[in-house]
């Protein structure tokens, strides 16, 4: 993928109306309070360019996966509220996408002002990346700004069909995800590392494959690990496993090999007969017929810890263990450590390694956090991101 794309920067912005498609699909609690604003503050050095350079802005974004119909529980007002205080202007929180309200508020934002628009995904058009509803959008603006990295893998009618009727540029937060992972991935200091966790080998098939062609080691935990453990035919107890991954785990573990490519496994295992967060962590090196394996051991953590300081880019994606569950924590725990310590690039795909850092306490230490779970995936896979490809090249 060309990741060569306009900016902000490169477009005349005064006096003009500036569509801009964030990621504001945040985490709430049952109250709809928001747990965690970090895609709003990674939001924000786009928005006060624009507000400063004198573009009048129409946020929006999706919230959840609503059925293509209002529903207040996904609706975008805790969004504005906080947004309102962090950018302290009023943000004015239009009660339609592109209906009535949308288009006189849209139509009666001055610059220098700020509207956002209800959730995109309040109708079915959205997702289909309807042409109809994609031209609805954008006639609401004069350019079109996408900075939702963490919704550049769709190809839905506000992050890409909008780019068909308008100039299309990136805004500050797209540049620097693809400016830091493409770098890892392009040019990266060596050793070059990546650390793969989290429940399914499915989830990582185009990731793993796409990364032994540029990898010096691949580190494997999390319960992902016993499907290639079982695939070399060692016993894994009632651990987790995929059963029909077994041939593309050998097939992966053969293609490290004829690449050179170090493939870790974890040597060791902090076990549970049930899955429990409070079941007391029993650590072996060969799992039990009744036992499942909850996360990395200490010998693993040692050896995977010195590869890590070897390290000059470390790319980490997926948890070692369930570190939700305190007791089975340390593995995820003293892996973040080690990479926190190191000298190494430190990048860490969204999702659950995002949240493992930010709750282990590790978040400040890295060197960059994705706000993209499936889109840093992708990237890693070496996919075309079509809300990236549909910008403007420079
Ligand atoms: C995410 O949270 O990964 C993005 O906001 C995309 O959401 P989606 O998986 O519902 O498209």
């Amino acid at each position: 993928m060309d990741y060569n794309k306009k900016t902000i920067e490169d477009i005349s912005l005064s006096g003009k109306k500036a569509l801009v498609r964030c990621d504001f699909n945040v985490p709430q609690d049952d109250s709809g309070r928001i747990t965690a604003d970090k895609r709003i503050v990674e939001s924000l050095p786009t928005l006060k360019y624009l507000l400063d350079q004198g573009a009048a802005v129409i946020a929006c974004s999706h919230l959840g996966r609503p059925k293509g119909e209002f529903n207040e529980k996904y609706s975008l007002a805790p969004v504005a509220t906080r947004l309102s205080e962090l950018l302290g202007i009023q943000v004015k929180l239009c009660r339609d996408v592109v209906g009535q309200d949308a288009q006189e508020k849209a139509a009666a934002v001055k610059p220098g002002e700020l509207v956002l628009l209800e959730n995109v995904r309040f109708h079915s058009e959205e997702t289909k990346n309807d042409p109809e509803f994609a031209k609805k959008l954008a006639s609401l603006a004069d350019v079109f700004v996408n900075d939702a990295f963490g919704t550049s893998h769709r190809a839905h009618a506000s992050t890409a069909g909008v780019a068909d009727y308008l100039p299309a540029v990136c805004g500050y937060l797209i540049q620097k995800e693809i400016k830091v992972m493409g770098q890892a991935l392009d040019n990266p200091k060596r050793d070059f590392i990546a650390i793969l966790g989290g429940a399914k080998v499915s989830d990582k098939i185009g990731v793993i494959n796409n990364l032994l062609e540029k990898t010096d080691a691949i580190i494997i935990g999390g319960a992902m690990a016993y499907t290639f453990i079982k695939a070399n035919s060692e016993p894994i107890g009632i651990s987790r496993c995929e059963e029909d991954k077994l041939d593309y785990a050998r097939e992966m573990m053969d293609k490290a090999r004829s690449k050179g490519v170090r493939f870790l496994l974890p040597v060791d295992h902090a076990c549970a007969e049930k899955f429990d967060a409070g079941a007391a962590p029993v650590v072996c090196k060969s799992i039990a017929d009744n036992m499942m394996g909850l996360d990395i051991g200490p010998e693993t953590i040692a050896l995977y810890s010195k590869e890590i300081e070897k390290a000059g880019t470390v790319v980490w994606n997926g948890p070692m263990g369930v570190f939700e569950f305190e007791s089975f924590a340390e593995g995820t725990r003293s892996i973040a450590r080690s990479l926190a310590e190191s000298g190494a690039v430190s990048i860490i795909g969204g999702g659950d390694s995002a949240a493992a850092a930010e709750q282990l306490g590790f978040a400040d230490k890295m060197t960059h956090i994705s706000t993209g779970g499936g889109a840093s995936l992708e990237l890693l896979e070496g996919l075309t991101l079509p809300g990236i490809a549909c910008l403007q090249g420079k």
